[in-house]
């Protein structure tokens, strides 16, 4: 098939975006979830459709992009993986300018990560009609593909997901991952989970009669544990960790998981920072769906690039 610069490959009038998971309905999220499923049990198979892909990563990813990749791939689609170290961003180009120049050249989906909460709305805003955009994490706000590759990854224990007790420990405050779950859990009707952190990195804006921070409390009962890294990254000024207070009162050991919760599961989205907020023998041992996780975000981007592609 030939490509014109300006238009797209295929011939959709409405484009399809994933921002913030406010786009998805309870039974959107099953179909892609669905789908997630269809792909594990008889692999990522090419789409019918064309489609070039552009990852714009603005922050440091290893597992997101490459399983944005992969899937692609996997659907038969033209990946093209932009080197910021290379580009014109060191030359002072605009972002909204090298987004116009992608669209100029016939990209049709923009997967992007930057610390900026607002920027990925606004190029929807300018752009949303030439080019999707799927949100690979924006600030701390938002990591919609996150979250749905981490409720396909709890869909698939065989619990109904109303009735699973989750806890989810650690650096609440700055994690994108955690905000994106809870609206997602909303979403599925899963109202049984408890935040558990030290005072300073709780959520802000949590329902008070959800925030724990003693660890064994927060752990009693639940039937996975979701633990989020320490994002020093994202401190500001004047936010400091005594590392050896937080890994003595919020590391995740198996000795803690037996005593409070011993059939719990263990996920992380990673990075792990191993012996900070999880200890290498919970990470590795077999209630960790940790490595799980990273296979489930394959099949499910692979989903959501289907979905968007085909417009539903
Ligand atoms: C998360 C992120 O980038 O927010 N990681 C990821 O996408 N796998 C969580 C984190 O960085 O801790």
């Amino acid at each position: 098939m030939s490509v014109t610069a300006n238009q797209c490959w295929w011939n959709l009038t409405v484009k399809k975006h994933l921002l913030n998971l406010d786009e998805l309905t309870q039974s959107n999220i099953h179909s892609l979830l669905d789908k997630a499923k269809h792909y594990e049990q008889h692999g990522i198979t090419p789409h019918t459709k064309k489609c070039l892909v552009a990852s714009l990563f603005y922050e440091n990813s290893t597992r997101t992009t490459a399983s944005f990749e992969i899937a692609a791939k996997g659907l038969g689609f033209d990946v093209l993986n932009f080197s910021l170290d290379n580009s014109s961003l060191s030359k002072g180009e605009s972002i909204a300018d090298t987004t116009k120049a992608f669209i100029a050249m016939g990209v049709d989906a923009i997967i992007m990560r930057h610390k900026s909460e607002r920027l990925i709305f606004d190029l929807k805003e300018a752009f949303g009609s030439d080019c999707s955009f799927i949100n690979a994490g924006s600030g701390a706000t938002a990591h919609p593909t996150q979250a749905l590759l981490d409720l396909y990854t709890l869909r698939e224990l065989g619990t109904p997901l109303e009735n699973l007790n989750v806890a989810l420990v650690g650096d609440l405050k700055h994690s994108r991952v955690v905000r994106s779950l809870i609206k997602l859990f909303g979403k599925m009707g899963l109202y049984n989970y408890r935040l558990v952190s030290p005072p300073e990195f709780s959520l802000e804006g949590a329902n008070s009669s959800m925030v724990v921070s003693n660890l064994a409390e927060g752990l009693v009962g639940a039937d996975v544990v979701i633990a989020l890294r320490v994002q020093k990254e994202r401190f500001i000024e004047g936010e400091r960790l005594d590392l050896k207070a937080y890994q003595n009162s919020y590391c995740l050991r198996e000795s803690i998981i037996e005593q409070c919760c011993p059939n719990a599961k263990i996920m992380h989205p990673g990075p792990m920072n191993r012996g900070v907020e999880i200890d290498s023998e919970l990470a590795d041992g077999p209630r960790s769906l940790i490595f799980k996780q990273v296979r489930n975000g394959v099949l499910v981007r692979a989903a959501i690039l289907d979905s968007i592609v085909d417009g539903k």
